[in-house]
């Protein structure tokens, strides 16, 4: 069964090639390698021993996802993950985020709504819930205004694909909100490889570690948390891989309620910053140097995922710990930097 992944030479796109491959799926990735790049091909089949085809394709292009589709019509499912991601960038070059993350979006799903079936899982975000009211956050938390152009593609995202499948027979979709996915393939062939500095604290602690950064900051202690410091669901990427697995084959299998659906990817359990840069103490062994600083606007609290739709319905649970994960962004660290 061919599957389409866009974006699957980024972090969390190869990390799912790879489950795919391994669950038997013959995958094509289409990437413009605008955040990544092609060695990752290599990464992924020194894992799985197969190369996933791949299409250099910038989605942007609206004739050349047509040409695609033409060319592979036998795509039976779609994971897309391609998109911009930095929400500092996304407020400074707003149209740059609309037309990437929304564009692309309306070509593919024009594309998929040609076909009798289709099926299509898309890469959503808990930033749709800003400072939810309630934790854990389930799925029928109220989705807030967002914060930054960058969440609000990933709302318009998901409105586009909800009024699409109320009108789109044959059309199946789920989107799945992930919380803070972290870590790399316990293999060291692939991870994350943030351009320029790093925007998620994992990789800002781990290139501190490694002395890429002089010092990590860490924004505000004066939270009303148990150490004052911002808490988050940590979500080990391989875990989230799998979800997307099972995410496809409830589509493929016909076993979804309804044609769009909205699941939340996290742990469940949340961590503040100060117990995350623990955690990384005590699997590298190394002091981190951190400091404290002022609050960083537009930070919530508090955010982390009621996983119990993810655990019932999707059938899925992360398994992975903070430090499990933490090894695994520590060693690929140091092995990228060695
Ligand atoms: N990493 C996170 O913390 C996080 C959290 C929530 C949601 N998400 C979403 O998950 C998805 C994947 O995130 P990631 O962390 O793997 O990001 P990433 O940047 O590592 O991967 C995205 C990939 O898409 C490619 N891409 C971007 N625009 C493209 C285009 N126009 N045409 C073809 N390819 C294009 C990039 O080259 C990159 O390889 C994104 O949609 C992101 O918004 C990520």
């Amino acid at each position: 069964m061919k599957i389409l992944v866009t974006g699957g030479l980024g972090f969390i796109g190869s990390h799912t090639v790879v489950e795919l491959q391994d669950k038997g799926f013959e995958v094509v990735v289409i990437d413009d390698c605008s955040n990544s790049s092609e060695k990752v091909l290599e990464g992924i089949t020194s894992i799985t021993g197969k190369m996933p085809l791949f299409e250099k394709i910038d989605l942007k292009e609206k004739s050349k996802v047509e040409a695609f589709f033409k060319k592979y019509q036998d795509i039976e499912g779609v994971i897309h993950f391609a998109a911009s991601k930095a929400v500092g960038e996304s407020v400074e070059k707003p149209l740059l985020y609309y037309e990437n993350n929304i564009g692309t979006l309306v070509y593919l799903l024009k594309e998929l709504s040609k076909k009798n079936t289709s099926n299509f899982i898309f890469s959503s975000s808990c930033t749709v819930y800003g400072q939810a009211d309630k934790m854990p956050i389930s799925e029928t938390a109220p989705v807030k205004p967002a914060e930054s152009p960058y969440g609000n593609t990933k709302q318009i995202g998901e409105e586009i694909i909800r009024d699409t499948c109320a009108v789109t027979q044959g059309l199946n979709a789920i989107a799945l909100r992930y919380f803070n996915p972290m870590g790399a393939h316990p293999s060291g062939h692939i991870g994350e490889l943030p351009i320029g500095v790093p925007q998620n604290l994992v990789p800002f602690i781990t290139q501190t570690g490694v002395g890429l950064r002089e010092q990590l900051s860490v924004f505000g202690d004066d939270y009303p948390t148990e150490d004052g410091t911002c808490i988050r669901d940590y979500i080990y990427v391989v875990d989230l891989a799998k979800a997307h697995v099972q995410a496809l084959q409830r589509l493929l299998e016909g076993k979804n309620e309804e044609n769009y659906e909205v699941f939340n990817l996290g742990t469940g359990k949340g961590s503040s910053v100060l117990e995350v840069i623990h955690s990384f103490e005590r699997v590298s062994g190394k002091k981190l140097n951190y400091k404290i600083v002022d609050r960083r606007p537009g930070d919530v609290v508090s955010a982390y995922a009621d996983t119990k739709k993810a655990n019932e319905v999707l059938g899925w649970k992360a398994e992975y710990t903070l430090d499990e994960a933490m090894k695994s962004a520590w060693d690929w660290e140091q092995k990228i930097r060695g």
